[in-house]
């Protein structure tokens, strides 16, 4: 697998349980926006049991564009509106829908306009600029037809969805394969200038100045270039493809291995607490990589933690089916060994969350900006797949996916 074929951010890749921020099916929301009360009520006896794509359907109502205004200034995500064209003013719908797409700008919302006025459907240009995806006649939708107009609108949206996060995926598969282009063009070149350095050093200290203070700056040129040596290995890691080193292991005996020196790495106000599959599969990767990709993920899921807070560190076997494929298309299908590492602290912002696996990327006054690059070219070599989902103030988990293999691999 290779750098783009790595990287998923999603808050719907649960497959398994995490307890800070488990989440359940969300469902879709849907907004009734009619000033006639009876439409509600028949909408809602309508679509109150019914289940589109595995997820039921959340509906909520309005009687006037105001108010909708008001529901859509919420935190919900509506997948469609049903919007009635007269209300408190003969264009109240249509202003609605202006403002839906021009002000609000939500251009994947499915917008079906509906009119209790015959014959008055909206010019083309209307349909057209504000991709109203159908307009209807009140007495139009009987019961059958509005859970056609629903499921079809459903499915728009799911598509549109889906096709926009392949898009964002692609791009940040994209970004990151440049980027190890570019890390690996520094290594190289870092890599030579800092063998001078050190080299010259080296010949500088066997013979030693009589002056204290030349020693002194000699011993610091060679501790900055040692150190800009470490941060050249690191970023080497992040961009080589070796196979030497790996084993066949059980990542649980690796991780109660080392649990005291994580335990040491946390402050006391993080609980660390574990939660390990005694059945779990064998993995073939290498273990000091594994190791420092785990010490990386804990060392930031503490760091999140500004008060009191829990780290979750759960170990399971897991199937990546067609489905979750089809959502995260550049994960492959297969079982696999799953290490997941939640936090319930500060949490990250969509902005973050773009750049996160960035060598030198950080948002913290003494971070390196090394520790998820790591990680990041730990599950490109070893075939995994890793995926992150957050929520401000809520918490975060990352899942690393490494694949099952056999014992004598
Ligand atoms: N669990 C988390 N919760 C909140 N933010 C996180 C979490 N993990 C990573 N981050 C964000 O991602 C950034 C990059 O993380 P990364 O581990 O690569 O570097 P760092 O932690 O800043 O520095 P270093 O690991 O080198 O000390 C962090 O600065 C932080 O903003
Ligand atoms: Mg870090």
């Amino acid at each position: 697998m290779n750098n783009n074929e790595l990287l998923s951010f999603s808050d719907e890749q649960a497959h398994q349980p995490c307890l800070p921020i488990n989440k359940k099916a969300e469902p879709w929301n849907l907004l009734v926006v009619d000033d006639e009360l009876s439409v509600h009520e028949v909408t809602q006896l309508v679509l109150k049991n019914v289940t589109v794509l595995g997820k039921n359907i959340a509906i909520h109502s309005a009687c006037s564009a105001e108010q909708a205004k008001e529901l859509m200034g919420s935190k919900t995500h509506f997948a469609f509106a049903l919007i009635d064209v007269v209300m408190e003013t003969d264009n109240a719908g249509l202003s609605l829908v202006k403002w839906i797409r021009e002000t609000k700008q939500d251009p994947n919302i499915r917008l079906v306009l509906r009119t209790g006025q015959p014959g008055e459907a909206p010019e083309q240009d209307i349909i057209s600029r504000y991709d109203i995806h159908d307009y209807k006649e009140k007495n139009e939708l009987t019961a059958k037809k509005l859970f056609t107009l629903c499921y079809s609108c459903l499915r728009t949206y799911n598509d549109i969805i889906k096709a926009k996060e392949m898009q964002k995926m692609l791009r940040h598969s994209e970004k990151m394969e440049a980027v190890g282009r570019l890390a690996s063009g520094i290594v190289h070149d870092f890599n030579n200038i800092l063998g001078v350095i050190l080299c010259n050093v080296e010949l500088l200290q066997q013979n030693p100045f009589q002056n204290e203070q030349q020693d002194k700056k000699i011993n610091s040129i060679n501790k900055a270039a040692l150190m800009g040596k470490d941060i050249v290995n690191k970023l080497h890691s992040f961009t080589t493809n070796k196979l030497e080193n790996k084993e066949s292991v059980n990542i649980n005996d690796i991780i109660t291995r080392i649990d005291k020196v994580i335990d040491q790495s946390s402050a006391s106000n993080t609980k660390l607490t574990y939660q390990f599959d005694s059945n779990i599969w064998l993995t073939y990767i290498v273990v000091s990589d594994f190791e420092s990709a785990l010490f990386n993920l804990v060392i930031n899921a503490k760091d999140a933690i500004q008060h009191n807070g829990n780290v979750l560190i759960q170990t399971s076997n897991c199937v990546l089916d067609d489905d979750f494929c089809q959502l995260n298309p550049e994960a492959i299908a297969g079982e696999y060994v799953l290490l997941t590492v939640s936090d319930n602290g500060k949490g990250i912002s969509p902005q973050v969350m773009q750049r996160i696996f960035e060598p030198f990327f950080t948002t913290k006054t003494a971070g390196t900006g090394l520790g998820l690059a790591l990680v990041y070219g730990f599950v490109n070599r070893s075939s995994g797949y890793i995926t992150l989902s957050s929520e401000l103030d809520v918490g975060t988990t990352f899942k690393m996916y490494l694949p099952k293999t056999l014992p004598n691999h």
